[in-house]
């Protein structure tokens, strides 16, 4: 099993590229802009990773991406991102970055973007690895800090294919954003949004209904109400679900009892990602892993999650396409 998953090409579609930010390259960056961070050796970093929710890790990532500051910091975070794809087949990956983390400390819009777009022309070149920017906006901050970020993004607006929102969860519903997501919308961005991790059903309906999200990042809280889940596969929306995420910020107790299982057998186009993995353990193989062990997932489950993280993609048909083929052949290949 781990060899098969090992072998399938995959596509992330849930990925913060703040989240990517390994303790070894914050240390060197830290040094590079003479920052002190509050950790002097990797064990000392491991400790302060023990999360008890969702706010807990927030405080610390940000804290952690408060050492970027030049295009290359941007640069050198994303092609580490990139390097880990390559080494775990994910040929196709739809990055989230959040700019009003950055912005909000000062640093130009232009300096993350264009740190992010050198590394993505290289990662292409170098790998062959597809991928494209979605631009998250922190749903602790208001809806007006939103809207300018979305005129921070217009000059850029090629290189960004879609908007999401995340950040602390409860108390801030998605109807909080409907006008920014209605006028990223007419910019042309296709909408997301992290809702049902540790907010209510409710949260998801809104995203839904309101937001009118193409895709829900996270979503597990669906469960909890019927009438949602049957709506969810009505309408064919993908959920991007994060295993070693949800048990690292206590979302879910123990991996046995995590839902994936409950949400394919429902009839749910469920698919998995790493989400913050230098925080929650590991990348994309690593997260197949750990649910395939513990849900004692089959072949059949695995390749299921895969063609869905391709066909719920936001690629262009030809692209998924050529994807679907590849993952094909090496099924071929193991059979
Ligand atoms: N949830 C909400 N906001 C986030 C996350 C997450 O899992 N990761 C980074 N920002
Ligand atoms: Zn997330």
């Amino acid at each position: 099993m781990k060899d098969f998953i090992a072998a399938l090409p995959k596509a992330e579609l849930h990925l913060h590229i703040e989240g990517s930010f390994e303790p070894e390259l914050m240390f060197e960056i830290a040094q590079r802009n003479q920052i002190e961070i509050p950790y002097k050796t990797i064990d000392e970093v491991k400790k302060a990773y023990q999360f008890s929710c969702l706010q807990d890790f927030l405080d610390i990532y940000y804290a952690g991406a408060g050492v970027l500051i030049h295009e290359r910091d941007f640069y050198d975070l994303a092609m580490a991102y990139y390097q880990k794809c390559y080494e775990n087949n994910v040929i196709h990956t739809e990055i989230m970055f959040d700019p009003q983390t950055h912005t909000e400390r000062g640093i130009a819009f232009e300096t993350v973007i264009n740190g992010l777009q050198k590394a993505r022309l290289d990662a292409k070149e170098k790998w062959g690895i597809n991928s494209l920017f979605i631009m998250s906006y922190l749903r602790h901050l208001s809806e007006e800090s939103a809207f300018e970020t979305l005129k921070q993004s217009l000059p850029y607006k090629d290189l960004i294919t879609s908007v999401g929102l995340d950040s602390s969860e409860m108390g801030n519903p998605p109807t909080k954003f409907k006008n920014v997501f209605e006028a990223s919308v007419k910019e042309g961005y296709i909408p997301v949004a992290h809702a049902g991790e540790e907010g209510p059903a409710e949260y998801i309906w809104e995203a839904i209904d309101i937001l009118k999200v193409a895709r829900i990042d996270h979503g597990n809280r669906c469960l909890e109400d019927e009438n949602l889940v049957n709506e969810i596969v009505k309408r064919d929306l993908a959920l991007t679900v994060c295993p070693l995420s949800n048990l690292e910020l206590r979302n879910t107790d123990v991996m046995t009892n995590h839902p994936l299982k409950k949400l394919l057998d429902k009839g749910i186009k469920a698919t998995v990602n790493s989400d913050d993995p230098a925080y929650f353990g590991g990348y994309m193989n690593a997260n197949f892993e750990a649910v395939q062990e513990a849900l004692d997932l089959s072949k059949e489950d695995i390749v299921t999650l895969v063609k869905n993280s391709f066909n719920y993609s936001f690629a262009t048909d030809e692209q998924k396409r050529y994807y679907l083929e590849k993952v094909d052949e090496v099924i071929a290949d193991f059979n």
